[in-house]
């Protein structure tokens, strides 16, 4: 653990009636504790995942991954998009990478070892992608076992880390299939605005598709409201709407738009250094808690 976490004041979170965001009392989340190291790691896999490009699922796999850092957890974060996005919010060059998480899919030579790298963040580490990842896509079709490519490649650290994240491209293609196949969780981040329900059926009827074929320990972990604007009525029916739709499946807490995002992904850090005591910060801690809570034993 580098620096203790600004402490998670909820205050700023409730209503006139002490309701969150989501419109719920929010619930009191301990602090967790450092994981125990004489315990033996199997990380818990969780797959960023919703269809909808624009949602902040690369946001959310590099600051939940730094807030569970933070509580002294090893981290491991994929990025699994072509885009290379994750890799470029945590000051990674994807242009310049040598070897990628395409490498690791497609030549069974590539040590994962080698592929990962150390990020600004202590106990967090990356693995790069670039746009070869696209290529992946296509030459995985005739490969035996296609779906389970990336579970193989994970099942060889997943005995170094407490979490793995993997960010997912706004697809629901084969790549997001190895995702899923790979993962025990999948966290499905909302933006807050009219049109984020629409295509969530096809979402988790992929899920189910995986659930039922490849991997059945496959399980939902919640979902996400992101980009909230609590000054507007827009923000929080949509919000309404969610919970009456997926109940406790919704995360208590809420990421706001804010312009401090963006800003991070500039500077090519997680939020939770590069503005350690914003409310942006404060709610991806408290995020990393109530995954913590979902997952007893992480
Ligand atoms: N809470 C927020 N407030 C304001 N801007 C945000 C927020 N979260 C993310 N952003 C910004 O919105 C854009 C999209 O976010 P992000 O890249 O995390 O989404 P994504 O779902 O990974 O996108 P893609 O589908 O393209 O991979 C980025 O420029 C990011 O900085
Ligand atoms: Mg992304």
């Amino acid at each position: 653990m580098t620096d203790a976490p600004a402490l998670i004041d909820p205050e700023p979170m409730l209503d006139a009636q002490g309701l969150g965001p989501t419109g719920r009392p929010l619930p009191d989340l301990p602090e967790p504790a450092a994981p125990d190291p004489a315990h033996p790691k199997r990380a818990l896999i969780i797959a960023m995942c919703n269809q909808k490009g624009g949602v902040g699922k690369t946001t959310t796999t590099i600051n939940l991954g730094a807030a569970l850092a933070e509580t002294g957890r090893k981290v491991l974060l994929v990025d699994f998009d072509p885009q290379g996005s994750l890799s470029v919010g945590l000051g990674v060059n994807p242009h310049t990478l040598e070897t990628s998480v395409y490498d690791l899919l497609l030549n069974k030579h590539t040590a994962v070892e080698d592929v990962i790298a150390p990020t600004v963040v202590d106990g967090m580490d990356l693995l790069p992608s670039n746009i070869d990842l696209s290529a992946a896509e296509v030459q995985l079709v005739s490969e035996v076992a296609r779906e389970q490519t990336l579970r193989r490649v994970l099942t060889k650290v997943r005995h170094s880390y407490d979490v793995i994240l993997i960010d997912c491209a706004p697809s629901l293609g084969l790549l997001t299939v190895n995702a899923l196949t790979a993962s025990d969780k999948v966290l499905m981040p909302l933006e807050c605005e009219f049109f984020a329900l629409r295509g969530i059926a096809l979402l988790t009827d992929t899920i189910d598709k995986v659930q039922d074929r490849l991997n059945p320990e496959l399980e939902i972990l919640g979902i996400l409201g992101t980009m909230y604007d609590a000054r507007t009525l827009h923000s929080r029916e949509v919000l309404e709407r969610v919970v009456q739709a997926f109940g406790d499946t919704v995360f208590h807490t809420v990421i706001r738009r804010t312009i401090k995002f963006p800003e991070t992904t500039v500077a090519g850090e997680p939020i939770t250094t590069y503005a350690t005591s914003s409310p942006g910060a404060a709610a991806y801690r408290m995020l990393a808690r109530e995954v913590l809570a979902r997952c007893p034993g992480a």
